[in-house]
């Protein structure tokens, strides 16, 4: 079987390594990929939001399945692309149409879809730039801090949490007036504040039936103790310790059977990962957002501790089988730490020599900003190597990666030295 990854990251990069493990791989083709994935399949030069050009790479390559990484080429509706047109249309796509990829697109729809299932989430309303007033009086009805978030996708910058009413209010004028996330922000949505420990939970679904992937938790800011801008995520580990089996019971009967039955009460066709952002409020989960594809760097854990064949599940859920396939799950944990260019997530330069890479040892390094040039591997991105290691538990998973991190090295190289700090 050939299979097309599309992305460009760890993530991608992960899915890669795992699927070149598959006996049922046949050839394996990443677009656009990076230096890491080069190493173990072919990249192919391709825009993902240019779907002719996928269409073509797709057909020339005699791809059978294409596993789509990133939110924004199904956001864009690169699944209903292939099916409406004859000559892919029979081509397995993992990652949901357009229609359900509104539950990673619109922070409206999924929240009108959690209120129709009863799943528990925030309290919340929206408005738009007409309704600025009535946002005004919703604001002055909360106690802080107050939750605004950008209706669409904002690249994980659009939800922005304030102490102060008065800052709340310029907040939401400049989100709808000035569209200060361009259209993401015409609509906004403010939400009561959740206080609690976040983690996120993965299932790979064909719309009917659905497998539990390991669950994980990732470090989004930049600084150590979670202070400074929000990044693409700075580390992860998997488990989470504080998810016992009473909370895991919690997620499964109240968050995941819920979404997969509500997917099916509505007719909403879904093949791919549900994301499940959790926050634990007093012992009870609550969803804080959904993703439809999988975390990235959160991919960088979860993949290493599936032992399962990864693309006889992607086979199974792109023929709604996942009934009839079960999941192997490695006991240990894995961590990952990101190593990042100086500057991120604000402005960084590109194309530092990556030194040292041949001495790791027990860890795993996926690359998720690289290129290859002669002979030499450059960072092309603010995120740049995910170092991942297996434990026997996240602080003796960590150690490895953290040892491993000290025979790295490329010009304005950073990493956080406390993933996991608050478990
Ligand atoms: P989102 O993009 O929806 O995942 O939100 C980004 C981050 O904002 C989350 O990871 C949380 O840390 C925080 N957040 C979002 N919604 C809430 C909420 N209702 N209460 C507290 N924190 C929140
Ligand atoms: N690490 C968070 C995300 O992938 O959205």
């Amino acid at each position: 079987m050939n299979v097309l990854i599309i992305g460009s990251g760890g993530r991608e990069h992960a899915f890669a390594w795992k699927l070149a493990q598959s006996p049922k791989i046949g050839n394996l083709f990443v677009a656009p990929g990076n230096a890491g994935t080069a190493s173990i399949a072919t990249n192919l030069a391709v825009d993902m939001l240019d779907f002719q050009a996928v269409k073509k790479a797709v057909l020339q390559h005699q791809i059978n399945l294409v596993l789509v990484g990133p939110e924004i080429p199904l956001v864009a509706g690169i699944h209903d692309y292939f099916l409406s047109d004859k000559e892919l249309k029979h081509i397995a796509v993992i990652g949901p149409q357009q229609y359900a990829a509104q539950l990673e697109g619109s922070k409206e729809f999924a929240k009108e879809f959690m209120m129709r299932h009863q799943i528990p989430t925030a309290a919340y309303q929206s408005f738009t730039v007409e309704q600025l007033q009535e946002g005004f009086s919703f604001l002055e009805t909360l106690s802080p801090p107050y939750v605004l978030k950008a209706d669409g996708l904002a690249a994980g910058k659009g939800v922005v949490i304030l102490e102060d009413l008065h800052d709340a209010k310029e907040e939401l004028k400049s989100m709808l007036q000035d569209q200060k996330f361009g259209a993401a922000s015409r609509k906004v949505v403010i939400e009561e504040f959740l206080a609690g420990i976040e983690m996120s939970s993965f299932v790979l679904t064909d719309g009917k039936n659905y497998v539990t992937l390991p669950n994980a938790k990732d470090y989004k800011r930049i600084g150590e103790n979670d202070k400074g801008l929000n990044t693409g995520g700075m580390g992860a580990v998997s488990p989470v310790s504080f998810a016992n089996d009473d909370f895991l019971l919690k997620v499964e009967e109240r968050v995941i059977k819920r979404t997969i039955n509500g997917l099916k009460q509505d007719n909403i066709p879904f093949v791919g990962f549900v994301f499940f952002g959790l926050i634990n409020v007093d012992g009870n989960p609550m969803v804080i957002e959904y993703n439809v594809r999988m975390g990235d760097p959160e991919t960088e854990v979860v993949i290493p501790r599936i032992k399962s064949d990864f693309l006889e599940l992607l086979i199974a859920a792109s023929e709604q089988k996942l009934d009839q396939v079960s999941i192997e799950i490695d006991n240990r944990a894995a961590a990952t730490v990101m190593l990042v260019s100086g500057g991120y997530p604000e402005s960084y330069q590109n194309g530092k020599e990556i030194t040292g890479l041949e001495k790791v040892t027990n860890s795993i390094v996926f690359h998720a900003g690289t290129k290859n040039l002669d002979d030499k591997i450059l960072t092309h991105g603010g995120r740049v190597l995910a170092i991942t290691s297996y434990g026997a538990d996240f602080n003796d998973a960590l150690r490895t990666s953290y040892k491993n991190i000290s025979k790295i090295d490329f010009e304005g190289m950073y990493y956080r030295t406390d993933i996991g700090f608050d478990l």
